[in-house]
Protein backbone atom coordinates (compact mmCIF):
# COMPACT_ATOMS: atom_id res chain seq x y z
CA UNK A 1 0.00 0.00 0.00
CA UNK A 2 1.31 3.09 1.51
CA UNK A 3 -0.44 5.41 -1.81
CA UNK A 4 -1.95 7.74 -1.13
CA UNK A 5 -4.90 10.30 -3.04
CA UNK A 6 -4.60 14.03 -2.65
CA UNK A 7 -6.80 16.57 -3.47
CA UNK A 8 -6.65 18.79 -6.41
CA UNK A 9 -8.77 21.82 -7.54
CA UNK A 10 -9.84 21.87 -10.79
CA UNK A 11 -12.46 23.87 -12.31
CA UNK A 12 -15.50 22.12 -13.69
CA UNK A 13 -15.54 21.46 -17.53
CA UNK A 14 -12.22 22.57 -17.97
CA UNK A 15 -11.39 19.05 -17.17
CA UNK A 16 -10.66 16.66 -19.60
CA UNK A 17 -12.11 13.50 -18.99
CA UNK A 18 -8.89 11.75 -17.94
CA UNK A 19 -7.77 12.92 -14.01
CA UNK A 20 -3.79 13.82 -14.29
CA UNK A 21 -1.90 11.49 -12.74
CA UNK A 22 1.64 12.23 -11.06
CA UNK A 23 3.57 10.21 -9.45
CA UNK A 24 5.72 10.69 -6.74
CA UNK A 25 7.76 9.29 -3.55
CA UNK A 26 5.84 8.24 -1.15
CA UNK A 27 7.50 5.35 1.66
CA UNK A 28 5.98 3.32 4.18
CA UNK A 29 5.73 4.48 7.45
CA UNK A 30 8.33 3.00 9.57
CA UNK A 31 6.25 0.73 11.39
CA UNK A 32 4.75 -0.11 8.44
CA UNK A 33 1.67 0.75 9.33
CA UNK A 34 -0.49 2.89 6.81
CA UNK A 35 -4.40 3.81 6.25
CA UNK A 36 -6.86 3.73 3.28
CA UNK A 37 -10.23 4.36 3.75
CA UNK A 38 -12.32 2.04 1.06
CA UNK A 39 -15.90 1.57 0.63
CA UNK A 40 -15.96 -1.93 0.42
CA UNK A 41 -18.04 -5.44 0.69
CA UNK A 42 -17.39 -7.22 3.99
CA UNK A 43 -18.69 -11.08 4.01
CA UNK A 44 -18.18 -14.05 6.71
CA UNK A 45 -19.13 -17.30 5.33
CA UNK A 46 -18.88 -20.26 8.36
CA UNK A 47 -19.70 -24.10 9.11
CA UNK A 48 -22.52 -24.27 10.98
CA UNK A 49 -21.93 -26.10 14.36
CA UNK A 50 -18.64 -27.31 13.38
CA UNK A 51 -17.92 -28.49 17.21
CA UNK A 52 -20.82 -31.03 16.72
CA UNK A 53 -19.92 -31.84 13.66
CA UNK A 54 -16.39 -32.55 14.19
CA UNK A 55 -17.12 -34.32 17.72
CA UNK A 56 -17.01 -37.95 17.29
CA UNK A 57 -14.56 -37.63 14.67
CA UNK A 58 -10.71 -38.28 14.33
CA UNK A 59 -8.97 -34.88 13.85
CA UNK A 60 -7.48 -36.14 10.51
CA UNK A 61 -10.78 -37.18 9.29
CA UNK A 62 -12.29 -33.80 10.62
CA UNK A 63 -9.86 -32.34 8.74
CA UNK A 64 -10.42 -34.13 5.69
CA UNK A 65 -14.55 -32.75 5.73
CA UNK A 66 -12.95 -28.92 6.71
CA UNK A 67 -10.34 -28.45 4.31
CA UNK A 68 -12.23 -29.34 0.75
CA UNK A 69 -15.28 -26.91 2.47
CA UNK A 70 -12.60 -23.86 3.24
CA UNK A 71 -10.89 -24.82 -0.62
CA UNK A 72 -14.92 -24.11 -2.10
CA UNK A 73 -14.85 -21.19 -0.05
CA UNK A 74 -11.63 -19.49 -1.07
CA UNK A 75 -11.90 -20.43 -5.09
CA UNK A 76 -15.79 -18.67 -5.04
CA UNK A 77 -14.31 -15.38 -3.77
CA UNK A 78 -10.78 -16.06 -5.80
CA UNK A 79 -13.06 -16.24 -8.75
CA UNK A 80 -14.81 -12.73 -8.24
CA UNK A 81 -11.68 -11.03 -7.38
CA UNK A 82 -12.31 -10.61 -3.62
CA UNK A 83 -9.35 -11.31 -1.09
CA UNK A 84 -9.56 -13.48 1.64
CA UNK A 85 -8.42 -11.55 4.57
CA UNK A 86 -8.38 -14.57 7.20
CA UNK A 87 -9.25 -17.72 7.11
CA UNK A 88 -10.14 -19.09 10.39
CA UNK A 89 -10.23 -22.92 11.87
CA UNK A 90 -14.06 -23.70 9.86
CA UNK A 91 -14.96 -20.51 7.87
CA UNK A 92 -13.20 -17.49 5.86
CA UNK A 93 -13.55 -13.48 5.97
CA UNK A 94 -13.21 -11.71 2.40
CA UNK A 95 -13.23 -8.18 1.26
CA UNK A 96 -14.26 -7.20 -1.97
CA UNK A 97 -13.41 -3.40 -3.22
CA UNK A 98 -9.90 -3.83 -1.72
CA UNK A 99 -7.08 -4.49 -2.06
CA UNK A 100 -7.64 -3.53 -5.24
CA UNK A 101 -11.20 -1.34 -5.80
CA UNK A 102 -14.09 -2.95 -7.92
CA UNK A 103 -16.61 -0.44 -8.63
CA UNK A 104 -18.86 -3.46 -8.72
CA UNK A 105 -17.45 -5.18 -5.12
CA UNK A 106 -21.10 -5.32 -4.10
CA UNK A 107 -22.49 -7.81 -6.39
CA UNK A 108 -18.93 -9.53 -6.95
CA UNK A 109 -19.39 -10.21 -3.33
CA UNK A 110 -23.04 -11.84 -3.41
CA UNK A 111 -22.29 -13.53 -6.83
CA UNK A 112 -19.20 -15.44 -4.76
CA UNK A 113 -21.53 -15.79 -1.76
CA UNK A 114 -24.17 -17.67 -4.24
CA UNK A 115 -21.22 -20.10 -5.88
CA UNK A 116 -19.63 -20.81 -2.75
CA UNK A 117 -23.56 -21.98 -1.09
CA UNK A 118 -23.68 -24.02 -4.29
CA UNK A 119 -20.47 -25.48 -4.16
CA UNK A 120 -20.76 -26.26 -0.71
CA UNK A 121 -23.85 -27.94 -1.28
CA UNK A 122 -22.97 -29.73 -3.62
CA UNK A 123 -20.02 -31.29 -1.63
CA UNK A 124 -22.32 -31.87 1.34
CA UNK A 125 -24.47 -33.98 -0.38
CA UNK A 126 -21.66 -36.26 -1.04
CA UNK A 127 -20.65 -36.15 2.46
CA UNK A 128 -24.20 -37.00 3.53
CA UNK A 129 -24.19 -40.03 1.34
CA UNK A 130 -20.31 -41.39 2.42
CA UNK A 131 -20.36 -40.55 5.85
CA UNK A 132 -24.11 -39.46 7.28
CA UNK A 133 -22.65 -35.81 7.42
CA UNK A 134 -24.76 -32.90 7.51
CA UNK A 135 -22.60 -29.92 6.17
CA UNK A 136 -23.90 -26.50 6.05
CA UNK A 137 -22.62 -22.76 5.87
CA UNK A 138 -23.55 -19.74 7.08
CA UNK A 139 -22.86 -16.14 5.25
CA UNK A 140 -23.17 -12.78 5.84
CA UNK A 141 -21.82 -9.63 3.95
CA UNK A 142 -21.83 -5.60 4.30
CA UNK A 143 -21.17 -3.03 2.58
CA UNK A 144 -19.85 0.45 4.03
CA UNK A 145 -16.46 2.14 4.63
CA UNK A 146 -13.15 1.10 6.36
CA UNK A 147 -9.65 1.87 6.99
CA UNK A 148 -7.47 -1.10 5.64
CA UNK A 149 -3.93 -0.82 6.53
CA UNK A 150 -1.17 -3.80 6.18
CA UNK A 151 0.16 -4.15 9.75
CA UNK A 152 3.95 -5.97 9.86
CA UNK A 153 3.93 -8.47 12.13
CA UNK A 154 7.33 -9.14 11.73
CA UNK A 155 7.15 -12.21 9.21
CA UNK A 156 5.04 -11.35 7.03
CA UNK A 157 2.48 -8.04 6.05
CA UNK A 158 -1.02 -8.78 6.67
CA UNK A 159 -4.03 -6.99 5.39
CA UNK A 160 -6.37 -6.09 7.38
CA UNK A 161 -9.89 -4.09 7.42
CA UNK A 162 -11.17 -1.70 10.41
CA UNK A 163 -14.57 -0.23 10.57
CA UNK A 164 -18.37 -0.85 12.10
CA UNK A 165 -19.43 -2.61 8.74
CA UNK A 166 -17.44 -5.38 8.94
CA UNK A 167 -18.45 -6.13 12.47
CA UNK A 168 -22.07 -6.11 10.97
CA UNK A 169 -21.30 -8.44 8.05
CA UNK A 170 -19.63 -11.03 10.74
CA UNK A 171 -23.04 -10.27 12.97
CA UNK A 172 -25.30 -11.18 9.84
CA UNK A 173 -23.60 -14.06 9.23
CA UNK A 174 -24.49 -15.50 12.77
CA UNK A 175 -28.14 -14.78 11.90
CA UNK A 176 -28.10 -16.58 8.75
CA UNK A 177 -29.71 -19.85 8.48
CA UNK A 178 -27.45 -22.57 7.64
CA UNK A 179 -27.40 -22.63 4.00
CA UNK A 180 -28.04 -19.32 3.70
CA UNK A 181 -26.98 -15.71 2.93
CA UNK A 182 -27.69 -12.76 4.69
CA UNK A 183 -27.08 -9.04 4.55
CA UNK A 184 -27.60 -5.40 5.56
CA UNK A 185 -30.21 -3.13 4.33
CA UNK A 186 -27.44 -0.92 2.75
CA UNK A 187 -26.26 -3.58 0.70
CA UNK A 188 -29.78 -4.41 -0.45
CA UNK A 189 -29.95 -0.94 -2.06
CA UNK A 190 -26.46 -1.68 -3.96
CA UNK A 191 -28.32 -4.84 -5.43
CA UNK A 192 -31.78 -4.77 -5.94
CA UNK A 193 -32.94 -6.33 -8.75
CA UNK A 194 -29.65 -7.87 -9.36
CA UNK A 195 -30.31 -10.67 -6.78
CA UNK A 196 -33.64 -12.01 -6.12
CA UNK A 197 -33.87 -11.06 -1.57
CA UNK A 198 -36.31 -11.88 0.55
CA UNK A 199 -36.60 -9.84 3.61
CA UNK A 200 -36.32 -11.23 7.17
CA UNK A 201 -37.40 -8.33 8.85
CA UNK A 202 -35.52 -6.38 11.56
CA UNK A 203 -33.03 -8.09 14.05
CA UNK A 204 -31.19 -6.48 16.81
CA UNK A 205 -27.31 -6.61 16.47
CA UNK A 206 -25.22 -5.95 19.24
CA UNK A 207 -23.59 -2.74 18.78
CA UNK A 208 -26.07 -0.86 16.66
CA UNK A 209 -28.90 1.24 18.61
CA UNK A 210 -31.24 0.55 16.25
CA UNK A 211 -32.34 -2.87 14.76
CA UNK A 212 -31.40 -3.43 11.16
CA UNK A 213 -33.53 -5.05 8.60
CA UNK A 214 -31.91 -8.20 7.08
CA UNK A 215 -32.16 -9.55 4.08
CA UNK A 216 -31.45 -13.26 2.71
CA UNK A 217 -29.69 -13.54 -0.79
CA UNK A 218 -31.98 -15.79 -2.93
CA UNK A 219 -30.55 -16.06 -6.22
CA UNK A 220 -29.51 -14.23 -9.56
CA UNK A 221 -32.29 -11.27 -9.98
CA UNK A 222 -33.75 -10.10 -13.52
CA UNK A 223 -31.33 -6.71 -14.22
CA UNK A 224 -27.81 -7.39 -15.60
CA UNK A 225 -26.70 -3.64 -16.16
CA UNK A 226 -26.76 -0.43 -14.43
CA UNK A 227 -28.70 1.06 -17.08
CA UNK A 228 -31.39 -1.51 -16.92
CA UNK A 229 -31.82 -0.26 -13.32
CA UNK A 230 -31.94 3.04 -14.84
CA UNK A 231 -34.74 2.19 -16.64
CA UNK A 232 -36.53 0.92 -13.74
CA UNK A 233 -35.61 3.84 -11.36
CA UNK A 234 -37.25 5.88 -14.40
CA UNK A 235 -34.32 7.77 -16.94
CA UNK A 236 -33.37 11.19 -16.39
CA UNK A 237 -34.29 13.17 -19.45
CA UNK A 238 -32.07 12.41 -22.33
CA UNK A 239 -29.52 15.90 -23.26
CA UNK A 240 -27.24 16.90 -25.47
CA UNK A 241 -25.36 14.22 -27.44
CA UNK A 242 -27.06 15.80 -30.84
CA UNK A 243 -23.43 15.19 -32.82
CA UNK A 244 -23.17 11.86 -31.67
CA UNK A 245 -26.85 10.91 -32.49
CA UNK A 246 -26.47 12.54 -35.53
CA UNK A 247 -23.42 10.38 -36.46
CA UNK A 248 -25.41 7.19 -35.34
CA UNK A 249 -28.09 7.98 -37.75
CA UNK A 250 -25.85 8.42 -40.41
CA UNK A 251 -24.11 5.22 -40.59
CA UNK A 252 -27.56 3.36 -39.68
CA UNK A 253 -28.43 5.12 -43.44
CA UNK A 254 -24.87 3.65 -45.18
CA UNK A 255 -25.81 0.01 -43.01
CA UNK A 256 -29.40 -0.14 -44.88
CA UNK A 257 -27.90 0.56 -48.14
CA UNK A 258 -25.80 -2.52 -47.52
CA UNK A 259 -22.61 -1.04 -46.42
CA UNK A 260 -22.03 -2.10 -42.77
CA UNK A 261 -20.35 -0.35 -39.90
CA UNK A 262 -18.64 -0.05 -36.98
CA UNK A 263 -19.50 2.43 -34.68
CA UNK A 264 -17.31 2.57 -31.35
CA UNK A 265 -18.26 4.80 -28.12
CA UNK A 266 -15.95 5.76 -25.91
CA UNK A 267 -16.04 6.93 -22.00
CA UNK A 268 -14.97 6.97 -18.54
CA UNK A 269 -17.50 5.42 -16.31
CA UNK A 270 -20.97 7.29 -16.30
CA UNK A 271 -20.62 9.46 -18.70
CA UNK A 272 -23.49 7.75 -21.01
CA UNK A 273 -22.35 5.04 -23.55
CA UNK A 274 -24.84 2.92 -22.79
CA UNK A 275 -27.86 5.49 -22.63
CA UNK A 276 -26.50 7.26 -26.01
CA UNK A 277 -27.00 3.41 -27.44
CA UNK A 278 -30.49 3.37 -25.88
CA UNK A 279 -31.90 6.12 -26.95
CA UNK A 280 -30.28 5.68 -30.84
CA UNK A 281 -31.64 2.07 -30.47
CA UNK A 282 -35.11 2.92 -29.28
CA UNK A 283 -35.18 6.38 -31.75
CA UNK A 284 -34.48 4.03 -35.42
CA UNK A 285 -35.25 0.37 -34.33
CA UNK A 286 -38.45 0.29 -36.90
CA UNK A 287 -37.37 -2.07 -39.46
CA UNK A 288 -33.98 -3.56 -37.27
CA UNK A 289 -33.32 -6.30 -35.75
CA UNK A 290 -31.29 -5.65 -32.58
CA UNK A 291 -28.74 -8.02 -31.10
CA UNK A 292 -27.45 -6.66 -27.47
CA UNK A 293 -25.04 -8.08 -25.10
CA UNK A 294 -22.88 -7.24 -22.90
CA UNK A 295 -19.43 -8.00 -20.77
CA UNK A 296 -19.05 -8.00 -17.20
CA UNK A 297 -16.91 -6.86 -14.96
CA UNK A 298 -15.53 -10.44 -13.80
CA UNK A 299 -15.83 -11.87 -17.14
CA UNK A 300 -12.45 -12.22 -18.95
CA UNK A 301 -12.34 -15.14 -17.22
CA UNK A 302 -15.56 -16.85 -18.84
CA UNK A 303 -15.11 -17.60 -22.41
CA UNK A 304 -17.95 -17.01 -24.49
CA UNK A 305 -20.15 -15.19 -21.68
CA UNK A 306 -21.22 -12.50 -24.09
CA UNK A 307 -20.72 -14.29 -27.22
CA UNK A 308 -23.57 -17.05 -25.26
CA UNK A 309 -26.10 -14.68 -24.14
CA UNK A 310 -26.04 -12.73 -27.44
CA UNK A 311 -27.29 -16.47 -29.38
CA UNK A 312 -29.94 -17.00 -26.27
CA UNK A 313 -31.00 -13.34 -27.31
CA UNK A 314 -31.20 -14.36 -30.97
CA UNK A 315 -33.19 -17.95 -30.41
CA UNK A 316 -35.06 -16.56 -27.61
CA UNK A 317 -34.26 -18.49 -24.96
CA UNK A 318 -35.39 -17.96 -21.30
CA UNK A 319 -34.15 -19.27 -18.15
CA UNK A 320 -36.87 -21.39 -17.96
CA UNK A 321 -36.84 -23.38 -20.80
CA UNK A 322 -35.13 -27.25 -20.42
CA UNK A 323 -32.77 -28.67 -22.42
CA UNK A 324 -34.89 -29.67 -24.98
CA UNK A 325 -36.68 -26.88 -25.12
CA UNK A 326 -33.78 -25.28 -26.08
CA UNK A 327 -32.18 -27.80 -28.94
CA UNK A 328 -35.59 -27.17 -30.55
CA UNK A 329 -35.84 -22.92 -30.52
CA UNK A 330 -32.34 -23.32 -31.31
CA UNK A 331 -32.86 -26.30 -34.36
CA UNK A 332 -36.17 -24.37 -35.79
CA UNK A 333 -34.88 -20.71 -36.03
CA UNK A 334 -31.62 -22.40 -38.21
CA UNK A 335 -33.54 -24.76 -40.44
CA UNK A 336 -35.90 -21.85 -40.82
CA UNK A 337 -33.07 -19.41 -41.71
CA UNK A 338 -31.86 -21.69 -44.60
CA UNK A 339 -31.34 -25.68 -44.35
CA UNK A 340 -27.95 -25.35 -45.23
CA UNK A 341 -27.25 -23.85 -42.07
CA UNK A 342 -28.00 -27.09 -40.24
CA UNK A 343 -24.41 -28.28 -39.96
CA UNK A 344 -23.54 -25.72 -38.08
CA UNK A 345 -26.22 -26.82 -35.03
CA UNK A 346 -23.41 -29.50 -33.37
CA UNK A 347 -21.12 -25.65 -32.50
CA UNK A 348 -24.07 -23.88 -31.28
CA UNK A 349 -25.32 -26.84 -28.84
CA UNK A 350 -22.14 -26.95 -27.87
CA UNK A 351 -21.82 -23.74 -26.95
CA UNK A 352 -24.63 -23.31 -25.13
CA UNK A 353 -24.19 -26.54 -23.09
CA UNK A 354 -27.12 -28.52 -24.37
CA UNK A 355 -25.77 -31.24 -26.22
CA UNK A 356 -27.62 -34.19 -26.39
CA UNK A 357 -25.96 -37.81 -25.71
CA UNK A 358 -21.93 -37.75 -26.14
CA UNK A 359 -20.42 -34.44 -27.48
CA UNK A 360 -19.71 -35.22 -31.50
CA UNK A 361 -16.93 -32.27 -31.14
CA UNK A 362 -14.96 -34.39 -28.33
CA UNK A 363 -12.16 -35.41 -30.19
CA UNK A 364 -11.64 -32.45 -32.41
CA UNK A 365 -8.60 -30.06 -32.04
CA UNK A 366 -8.61 -27.35 -29.47
CA UNK A 367 -8.12 -24.05 -32.14
CA UNK A 368 -10.12 -25.56 -35.47
CA UNK A 369 -12.95 -26.64 -32.62
CA UNK A 370 -13.11 -23.01 -31.92
CA UNK A 371 -12.36 -21.52 -35.29
CA UNK A 372 -15.39 -23.30 -36.82
CA UNK A 373 -17.48 -22.30 -33.65
CA UNK A 374 -17.17 -18.46 -34.16
CA UNK A 375 -17.63 -18.92 -38.41
CA UNK A 376 -20.89 -20.74 -37.51
CA UNK A 377 -22.32 -17.45 -35.32
CA UNK A 378 -20.78 -15.49 -37.79
CA UNK A 379 -22.78 -17.47 -40.59
CA UNK A 380 -25.79 -17.25 -38.78
CA UNK A 381 -25.60 -13.21 -38.01
CA UNK A 382 -24.66 -12.65 -41.73
CA UNK A 383 -27.94 -14.74 -42.72
CA UNK A 384 -29.93 -12.96 -40.83
CA UNK A 385 -28.68 -9.83 -41.99
CA UNK A 386 -30.47 -10.58 -45.47
CA UNK A 387 -33.77 -11.18 -44.44
CA UNK A 388 -33.27 -7.20 -42.57
CA UNK A 389 -30.89 -4.92 -41.34
CA UNK A 390 -28.96 -6.10 -37.77
CA UNK A 391 -28.30 -4.17 -35.22
CA UNK A 392 -25.38 -5.44 -32.88
CA UNK A 393 -24.98 -4.27 -29.80
CA UNK A 394 -21.63 -5.24 -27.59
CA UNK A 395 -21.20 -2.86 -24.72
CA UNK A 396 -17.92 -2.46 -22.55
CA UNK A 397 -15.51 -4.07 -24.37
CA UNK A 398 -13.17 -3.15 -21.71
CA UNK A 399 -13.82 -6.24 -19.83
CA UNK A 400 -13.84 -9.00 -23.23
CA UNK A 401 -12.86 -12.45 -23.10
CA UNK A 402 -10.37 -13.44 -25.69
CA UNK A 403 -12.91 -15.85 -27.09
CA UNK A 404 -15.04 -13.00 -27.67
CA UNK A 405 -13.08 -10.86 -28.56
CA UNK A 406 -12.00 -13.60 -31.85
CA UNK A 407 -15.76 -13.63 -32.25
CA UNK A 408 -15.99 -9.67 -32.60
CA UNK A 409 -12.69 -9.87 -34.96
CA UNK A 410 -13.96 -12.38 -37.37
CA UNK A 411 -17.27 -10.51 -37.60
CA UNK A 412 -15.66 -6.69 -38.11
CA UNK A 413 -13.70 -8.42 -41.10
CA UNK A 414 -16.66 -9.35 -42.74
CA UNK A 415 -19.79 -6.71 -42.10
CA UNK A 416 -18.61 -4.11 -44.51
CA UNK A 417 -21.06 -5.50 -47.38
CA UNK A 418 -23.55 -6.45 -45.25
CA UNK A 419 -26.49 -4.95 -43.54
CA UNK A 420 -24.80 -5.42 -40.27
CA UNK A 421 -23.86 -2.01 -37.56
CA UNK A 422 -21.58 -2.87 -35.25
CA UNK A 423 -21.99 -0.61 -31.82
CA UNK A 424 -19.81 -1.40 -29.27
CA UNK A 425 -18.42 0.76 -26.51
CA UNK A 426 -15.89 0.58 -23.84
CA UNK A 427 -13.59 2.84 -21.32
CA UNK A 428 -10.46 3.97 -22.58
CA UNK A 429 -7.88 1.78 -21.40
CA UNK A 430 -8.97 -0.78 -24.17
CA UNK A 431 -8.33 -1.09 -27.53
CA UNK A 432 -9.08 -2.96 -30.82
CA UNK A 433 -7.44 -3.45 -34.06
CA UNK A 434 -10.61 -1.58 -36.19
CA UNK A 435 -9.00 2.25 -36.46
CA UNK A 436 -7.83 1.13 -40.05
CA UNK A 437 -11.49 0.38 -41.39
CA UNK A 438 -13.04 2.24 -44.21
CA UNK A 439 -16.05 1.65 -42.19
CA UNK A 440 -15.22 2.03 -38.73
CA UNK A 441 -15.98 5.50 -37.05
CA UNK A 442 -15.35 6.13 -33.24
CA UNK A 443 -17.25 8.59 -30.92
CA UNK A 444 -15.25 9.97 -28.36
CA UNK A 445 -18.14 10.78 -25.73
CA UNK A 446 -17.10 13.66 -23.49
CA UNK A 447 -18.73 14.36 -20.13
CA UNK A 448 -21.98 16.81 -20.35
CA UNK A 449 -20.76 20.65 -21.15
CA UNK A 450 -22.70 23.69 -19.04
CA UNK A 451 -25.50 23.67 -21.23
CA UNK A 452 -26.58 19.98 -21.06
CA UNK A 453 -25.49 19.61 -17.30
CA UNK A 454 -27.98 22.36 -16.43
CA UNK A 455 -30.63 21.22 -18.42
CA UNK A 456 -30.10 17.83 -16.39
CA UNK A 457 -30.26 19.20 -13.15
CA UNK A 458 -33.10 21.14 -14.26
CA UNK A 459 -34.90 18.09 -15.08
CA UNK A 460 -33.83 16.28 -11.44
CA UNK A 461 -34.33 19.32 -9.34
CA UNK A 462 -36.80 21.49 -11.21
CA UNK A 463 -35.61 23.97 -13.27
CA UNK A 464 -33.75 27.46 -12.35
CA UNK A 465 -35.84 30.11 -10.63
CA UNK A 466 -36.92 33.53 -12.37
CA UNK A 467 -35.14 36.15 -10.20
CA UNK A 468 -36.77 36.65 -6.95
CA UNK A 469 -38.31 39.96 -7.80
CA UNK A 470 -39.93 38.24 -10.78
CA UNK A 471 -40.81 35.68 -9.09
CA UNK A 472 -44.62 33.90 -8.77
CA UNK A 473 -46.10 35.08 -5.46
CA UNK A 474 -43.65 37.54 -5.01
CA UNK A 475 -46.68 40.35 -5.64
CA UNK A 476 -45.96 44.19 -5.22
CA UNK A 477 -47.33 44.29 -1.79
CA UNK A 478 -44.81 41.79 -0.29
CA UNK A 479 -41.28 42.70 -0.27
CA UNK A 480 -37.98 40.47 0.54
CA UNK A 481 -38.07 41.69 4.32
CA UNK A 482 -41.44 39.63 4.57
CA UNK A 483 -40.26 36.51 6.46
CA UNK A 484 -41.79 33.98 4.40
CA UNK A 485 -40.79 35.96 0.85
CA UNK A 486 -37.40 36.01 2.22
CA UNK A 487 -37.65 32.36 3.10
CA UNK A 488 -39.27 30.91 0.23
CA UNK A 489 -36.14 33.21 -1.80
CA UNK A 490 -33.49 31.07 0.56
CA UNK A 491 -35.25 27.77 0.02
CA UNK A 492 -34.55 28.71 -4.03
CA UNK A 493 -31.35 29.97 -3.71
CA UNK A 494 -30.16 26.35 -1.96
CA UNK A 495 -31.53 24.71 -4.85
CA UNK A 496 -29.22 26.61 -6.96
CA UNK A 497 -26.56 26.42 -4.47
CA UNK A 498 -26.91 22.39 -4.53
CA UNK A 499 -26.85 22.55 -8.19
CA UNK A 500 -23.60 24.56 -8.20
CA UNK A 501 -21.85 22.39 -6.16
CA UNK A 502 -23.09 19.25 -7.46
CA UNK A 503 -21.65 20.68 -11.02
CA UNK A 504 -18.63 21.25 -9.36
CA UNK A 505 -18.06 18.19 -7.86
CA UNK A 506 -19.68 15.89 -10.45
CA UNK A 507 -17.85 17.51 -14.02
CA UNK A 508 -20.43 16.66 -15.97
CA UNK A 509 -20.67 12.72 -15.35
CA UNK A 510 -24.72 12.28 -15.64
CA UNK A 511 -24.19 9.27 -13.39
CA UNK A 512 -22.07 10.83 -10.97
CA UNK A 513 -25.04 13.69 -10.85
CA UNK A 514 -27.98 11.44 -11.15
CA UNK A 515 -26.59 9.26 -8.14
CA UNK A 516 -25.70 12.65 -5.85
CA UNK A 517 -29.38 14.26 -6.34
CA UNK A 518 -31.06 10.68 -5.54
CA UNK A 519 -28.67 10.07 -2.47
CA UNK A 520 -29.83 13.40 -1.05
CA UNK A 521 -33.34 12.03 -1.84
CA UNK A 522 -32.72 8.60 0.34
CA UNK A 523 -30.99 11.00 3.38
CA UNK A 524 -34.07 13.29 3.20
CA UNK A 525 -32.12 16.25 2.47
CA UNK A 526 -34.46 16.77 -0.49
CA UNK A 527 -38.13 16.70 -0.56
CA UNK A 528 -40.09 16.65 -3.50
CA UNK A 529 -43.73 18.11 -3.21
CA UNK A 530 -44.89 19.33 -5.73
CA UNK A 531 -41.71 21.09 -6.22
CA UNK A 532 -37.84 19.99 -4.77
CA UNK A 533 -37.05 21.76 -1.91
CA UNK A 534 -34.05 21.52 0.45
CA UNK A 535 -34.94 20.31 4.13
CA UNK A 536 -31.64 21.66 6.09
CA UNK A 537 -28.91 23.93 4.77
CA UNK A 538 -26.23 23.17 2.29
CA UNK A 539 -23.69 21.95 3.58
CA UNK A 540 -21.26 19.21 2.44
CA UNK A 541 -22.33 16.80 -0.27
CA UNK A 542 -22.46 13.16 0.67
CA UNK A 543 -21.20 10.91 -1.88
CA UNK A 544 -22.83 7.88 -2.32
CA UNK A 545 -21.38 4.46 -2.47
CA UNK A 546 -21.64 4.06 -6.02
CA UNK A 547 -20.46 6.77 -7.26
CA UNK A 548 -17.20 6.19 -4.55
CA UNK A 549 -16.92 2.68 -6.01
CA UNK A 550 -16.43 3.90 -9.32
CA UNK A 551 -14.00 6.81 -8.12
CA UNK A 552 -11.52 4.28 -6.46
CA UNK A 553 -11.34 2.04 -9.11
CA UNK A 554 -10.44 4.12 -11.37
CA UNK A 555 -7.60 5.82 -8.57
CA UNK A 556 -6.25 1.99 -8.75
CA UNK A 557 -6.24 1.49 -12.11
CA UNK A 558 -4.46 5.09 -12.38
CA UNK A 559 -2.30 3.51 -9.74
CA UNK A 560 -1.31 0.28 -11.50
CA UNK A 561 -0.40 2.43 -14.92
CA UNK A 562 1.73 4.72 -12.76
CA UNK A 563 3.36 2.00 -11.33
CA UNK A 564 4.01 0.36 -14.41
CA UNK A 565 5.73 2.97 -15.78
CA UNK A 566 7.47 4.13 -12.70
CA UNK A 567 8.55 1.20 -10.67
CA UNK A 568 8.49 3.15 -7.24
CA UNK A 569 7.54 1.94 -4.21
CA UNK A 570 4.31 4.34 -3.62
CA UNK A 571 2.24 6.45 -5.93
CA UNK A 572 0.46 9.00 -5.69
CA UNK A 573 -2.81 9.94 -7.96
CA UNK A 574 -3.70 13.14 -8.57
CA UNK A 575 -7.50 13.11 -9.77
CA UNK A 576 -9.55 15.48 -10.31
CA UNK A 577 -12.58 13.69 -8.94
CA UNK A 578 -10.82 11.84 -6.04
CA UNK A 579 -11.00 15.36 -4.38
CA UNK A 580 -15.08 14.10 -4.21
CA UNK A 581 -13.66 11.72 -2.04
CA UNK A 582 -11.48 13.04 0.26
CA UNK A 583 -13.68 16.09 1.20
CA UNK A 584 -16.06 13.24 2.49
CA UNK A 585 -13.47 11.98 5.27
N1 LIG B 1 -27.13 12.41 -22.27
C1 LIG B 1 -27.73 12.03 -21.14
N2 LIG B 1 -28.85 12.62 -20.71
C2 LIG B 1 -29.44 12.21 -19.56
N3 LIG B 1 -29.00 11.20 -18.79
C3 LIG B 1 -27.89 10.55 -19.18
C4 LIG B 1 -27.20 10.93 -20.37
N4 LIG B 1 -26.13 10.11 -20.50
C5 LIG B 1 -26.17 9.27 -19.46
N5 LIG B 1 -27.21 9.53 -18.66
C6 LIG B 1 -27.57 8.79 -17.46
O1 LIG B 1 -26.40 8.59 -16.67
C7 LIG B 1 -26.32 7.26 -16.19
C8 LIG B 1 -25.04 6.62 -16.67
O2 LIG B 1 -25.07 6.46 -18.06
P1 LIG B 1 -24.56 5.15 -18.79
O3 LIG B 1 -24.98 5.25 -20.20
O4 LIG B 1 -24.96 3.95 -18.03
O5 LIG B 1 -22.97 5.36 -18.67
P2 LIG B 1 -21.81 4.42 -19.21
O6 LIG B 1 -22.43 3.39 -20.08
O7 LIG B 1 -20.91 5.34 -19.97
O8 LIG B 1 -21.13 3.90 -18.00
C9 LIG B 1 -27.56 6.55 -16.67
O9 LIG B 1 -28.52 6.50 -15.65
C10 LIG B 1 -28.04 7.39 -17.82
O10 LIG B 1 -29.44 7.33 -17.98
MG1 LIG C 1 -22.49 1.31 -19.86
Amino acid sequence: MGAGVSVSSRSPHAASEIPRVEVTHERQTAEGLDGERKTVTALFADIKGSMELMEDLDPEEARAIIDPAIKLMIDAVHRYDGYVVQSTGDGIFALFGAPVAHEDHPRRALYAALRMQEEIKRFAERLRADKGLNLQVRVGANSGEVVVRSIETGQHAEYTPIGHSTSLASRLQTLASPGSIAISEGLRKLVEGYFTLKGLGPARIKGTSEPVNVYEVTGIGPLRTRLQRAVGRGLTKFVGREREMESLRHVAEQTKSGRGQIVAAIAEPGVGKSRLFFEFKTTSQSGWMVLETFSVSHGKASAYLPVIDLLRNYFDISAGDDERKRREKVTGRVVALERSLEDTLPYLFSLLGIVEGDDPLAQMDGQIRKRRTLEAIKRIILRESLNQPLMVVFEDLHWIDEQTQGFLNLLAESIGTAKILLLVNYRPEYSHQWNSKTYYTQLRLDPLGKESTDEMLSALLGASPAPATQSPGASQERSAADPQVAGWVRALNGIEDLKRLIIERTEGNPFFMEEIVQAQFDEGVLVRNGTVHLTKPLAELKIPPTVQAILASRIDRLRAVADARRDRPGVRVVAGQARVQRKEE
